[in-house]
C-alpha cells in the first residue's frame, strides 16, 4: 500500500497512518517546508522507515496518475480557496478502487459553557476570516457533493462534536489549557486580520481574550464544536 497525507502539517497523524500501513509507505506533503522538517523529526524519533515527508502542493502532487492506494486529508480543505480542485487532484493520482478519507473541522458553531458577548464576537471572528480567506461563509464544506464532482463513485460521511477536553473533561487544568490553546489562535492571525480589516479593535481582541480565558477557569466550563469526516472511493 502507498498512502499520501495531504497537508500533513507537523506529521502528528501521518506517523500513525505510517504505522497503519507498515510494511507499506506513507507519504506526507506539505507546502510549508518548516513542517515537512518537523514531520520528518517525528518519524525519526518514532523509528519509523517507511515515511516520508515532501514540500508539494495539494493542487500539484507529485506522484503519477493511478499510483497511489489511498489518501488522507485533515482540517486542510477547509482552508482552501478552491478545494475542488484539490480533490480532482488526489482523484488523479488514485488507483482503481484507491480510497480518500478527509477531515473537515471548519465549523464555527460553538457549544461553549458559561459563555460571554465576548466569546460570541470572537466566534463571529472566526467565521469573517474563514469568508475572507476562502470566500464560503458555510459552516460545513459539502463533502460528498465535492467527491462525486471530483470524480468519486462512491462516498459516507459522518459528523462528531469535539470537546478538544479529556477524556475526562472535567478538570480545571484542562479547560485552562483548551483556552490557552484558543487565545494562542486568536491572538495570532485572526487577531491581526481582524485589526487590519476593521474587524475589531486592540481593545475587542484583549476582552477575546480574557472572556477565553475566564471561561477556562469556571469550574463547569465546557466547550465543543462539530467536525465532519468523509471517505471516498474511486
Ligand atoms: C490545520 S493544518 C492541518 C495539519 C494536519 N493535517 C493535521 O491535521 O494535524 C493545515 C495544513 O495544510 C497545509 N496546506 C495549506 N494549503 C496547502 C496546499 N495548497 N498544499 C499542501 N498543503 C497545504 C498547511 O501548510 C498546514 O500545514
Amino acid at each position: 500500500m502507498r498512502l499520501i497525507d495531504c497537508g500533513c502539517g507537523p506529521g502528528s497523524i501521518t506517523v500513525d497512518l505510517a504505522r497503519a500501513v507498515k510494511p507499506g509507505d506513507t507519504i506526507g506533503i506539505d507546502l510549508r517546508e518548516e513542517a515537512v522538517v518537523q514531520g520528518r523529526m517525528l518519524a525519526r524519533k518514532r523509528g519509523l522507515a517507511n515515511i516520508e515527508f515532501l514540500v508539494a502542493s495539494i493542487y500539484q502532487l507529485p506522484f503519477a496518475d493511478c499510483s497511489v492506494d489511498a489518501t488522507f486529508t485533515c482540517a486542510v480543505l477547509q482552508h482552501l480557496t478552491a478545494p475542488l480542485a484539490a480533490l480532482k487532484e488526489i482523484r488523479r493520482v488514485l488507483k482503481p478502487g484507491g480510497v480518500i478519507g478527509i477531515v473537515d473541522g471548519s465549523s464555527t458553531i460553538t457549544f461553549r459553557y458559561p459563555t460571554n458577548p465576548s466569546l460570541e464576537m470572537w466566534d463571529q471572528l472566526r467565521r469573517l476570516k474563514r469568508r475572507y480567506n476562502t470566500g464560503r461563509s458555510t459552516d460545513m464544506l459539502p463533502l460528498r457533493a465535492l467527491l462525486r464532482e471530483a470524480g468519486f463513485a462512491r462516498s459516507h460521511a459522518s459528523g462528531t462534536l469535539r470537546t478538544e477536553m479529556g477524556p475526562p473533561a472535567g478538570s480545571l487544568d484542562e479547560t485552562r489549557k483548551v483556552a490557552q490553546n484558543h487565545v494562542i489562535r486568536h491572538r495570532g492571525v485572526p487577531g491581526e486580520l481582524a485589526l487590519a480589516q476593521g474587524w475589531a479593535t486592540k481593545e475587542d481582541l484583549e476582552q477575546m481574550a480574557a472572556g477565553l480565558q475566564a471561561w477556562g477557569e469556571s469550574p463547569d466550563a465546557f466547550y465543543a464544536g462539530p467536525v465532519f469526516a468523509a471517505v471516498g472511493w474511486v
